[in-house]
């Protein structure tokens, strides 16, 4: 772990407004992993690498990417960051499936997912939408993840909407899933 947090700080440190989000998210994603008695070393973990390759270029990404998700991707750029750092903590650090997979889907969430996800999927938005919601969105994730995990897509889509733009499929098919599962239609533990 200390490995991972120096390395993240190293890689971090010429961009001291992503550093203070990921560590944010780490402690954010801590405490909501310590309320809902989920690992909370691997949400905290979690928050801290999420972002690790968000400013690496193209070298980067052709290292820590397949062939074939480059190019699967080639029109969602933005997803490549999230892929590249899974792919290098996997690598270089062998971090668990459920770390991995969290990391890797970091920026829309998917459905059915796993609690270091679910947790790191909702602490990024509290600290991304800071400025307007953080601390509504903050209590209603102590209270229920999935309720959370709604309403921070559809506080996303709210921002959207302002500049004319929508949710992206990924995102959409997430929302569904997790409102059918509040609706009781889909039963799951995660
Ligand atoms: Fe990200
Ligand atoms: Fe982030």
């Amino acid at each position: 772990m200390k490995n991972i947090y120096k390395d993240v700080l190293n890689k971090l440190a010429k961009y001291p407004e992503r550093l203070l989000h990921v560590i944010t998210v780490a402690r954010i994603s801590e405490s909501l992993a310590i309320i809902h008695k989920v690992d909370s070393n691997k949400a905290f973990l979690a928050g801290l690498m999420h972002d690790y390759a968000k400013y690496n270029e193209n070298l980067f990404y052709e290292k820590y990417i397949s062939s074939e998700d480059l190019l699967k991707y080639s029109n969602e750029q933005h997803l490549y960051h999230a892929i590249s750092a899974a792919n290098y903590f996997k690598i270089n650090y062998k971090i668990q499936d459920d770390l991995y997979d969290a990391i890797k889907n970091h920026v829309y969430g998917k459905i059915a997912m796993n609690p270091i996800l679910k947790i790191l999927f909702i602490s990024d938005s509290i600290y991304l939408n800071g400025k307007n919601n953080s601390r509504y969105l903050y209590k209603l994730a102590t209270k229920d993840l999935d309720l959370a995990v709604v309403e921070t897509i559809k506080s996303n889509e709210r921002y959207l909407a302002k500049k004319n733009m929508q949710l992206a499929k990924k995102q959409i098919d997430t929302l569904n899933y997790y409102e059918e599962l509040l609706n009781g239609k889909i039963k799951t533990n995660t």
